[in-house]
């Protein structure tokens, strides 16, 4: 299932998904750029009148997706990574990133990108995955998923993706103050992923790469996760799953004057 799927699905505690909550954090930036943009379902919450749309990512496959969104069909679409973007200084007035910026290496060389291809002033508005938030299903599906990686081999572990510091506050801090941005305001939001047991699966998993593990250690890990969260359902058939995620936003400080 493709993130944009779980997420889409999911509600804040306002009943808003995680992608309306970054879409109000650049509601007046005219020149957006979607870092990690996937398959678009961002920009086409952000595609409005007089709006002018960048998307990037390293996925040929959901850059096609995206493409196909009638809604986006005057977005530039772009094929590339964020360590290296291939876009002018000053290009954009806002750049968001949903559930990516955690994912990738050389984070200081994507901050430095970022504000390069900011104009002074502009935001950088991203939403960080921060885990499980507590006694449902994810913990349910960890819980499980921790003893047979543990006597998985090698090649069949999860990659482990990204850089740690993008996981809390100081850390984005260390990331993005050196780039050039204001301290970051940082809001942690329960998204709420709740359904019945059978449409789980699809859900917690997306967020961690088991495809390493063989198809028949999945095909086991998922009946046993689906038994056992059909015991945790609530009267309305639904098992409790929040995903915690933090928002945060940084504006770009105008270049330091030159001493005189
Ligand atoms: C978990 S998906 C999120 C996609 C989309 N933002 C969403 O929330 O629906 C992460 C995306 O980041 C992209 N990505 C990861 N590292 C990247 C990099 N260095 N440069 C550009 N895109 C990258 C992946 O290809 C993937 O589409």
């Amino acid at each position: 299932m493709a993130t944009s799927q779980t997420f889409g699905e999911g509600r804040g505690p306002d009943g808003r998904s995680s992608y309306d909550l970054l879409a109000a954090r650049v509601a007046g930036s005219e020149r957006v750029l979607d870092l990690g943009c996937g398959d678009g379902v961002l920009m086409e919450l952000l595609a409005a009148a007089g709006r002018e749309l960048t998307g990037l990512d390293l996925s040929p496959d959901s850059l096609a997706v995206a493409r196909r969104r009638p809604a986006l069909a005057d977005a530039r679409l772009v094929e590339g990574r964020a360590q290296r973007l291939p876009f002018p200084d000053n290009d954009f007035d806002a750049c968001v990133s949903h559930m990516a910026l955690m994912l990738m290496d050389d984070v200081d060389a994507v901050a430095a990108e970022v504000a390069r291809v900011l104009a002074p002033g502009g935001t950088f508005a991203c939403a960080l995955g921060g885990g499980a938030a507590g006694g449902e299903a994810f913990e349910l599906f960890l819980s499980l998923l921790r003893p047979v990686l543990a006597s998985a081999p090698p090649h069949q572990q999860i990659p482990s993706l990204g850089d740690r510091r993008t996981r809390n506050r100081a850390g984005l801090d260390e990331i993005l103050g050196p780039a050039g941005f204001a301290p970051v305001s940082w809001e942690t939001v329960v998204i709420d992923l709740s359904a019945p047991a059978e449409q789980l699966w699809p859900l917690v998993s997306c967020l961690y790469d088991v495809l390493p593990l063989p198809s028949g250690t999945l095909a086991d890990l998922r009946a046993e996760f689906t038994t056992e969260a059909a015991a945790l359902a609530r009267a309305d058939g639904t098992v409790p799953c929040g995903f915690r995620l933090h928002i945060a936003t940084a504006s770009l400080l105008p270049p330091a004057e030159p001493r005189s």
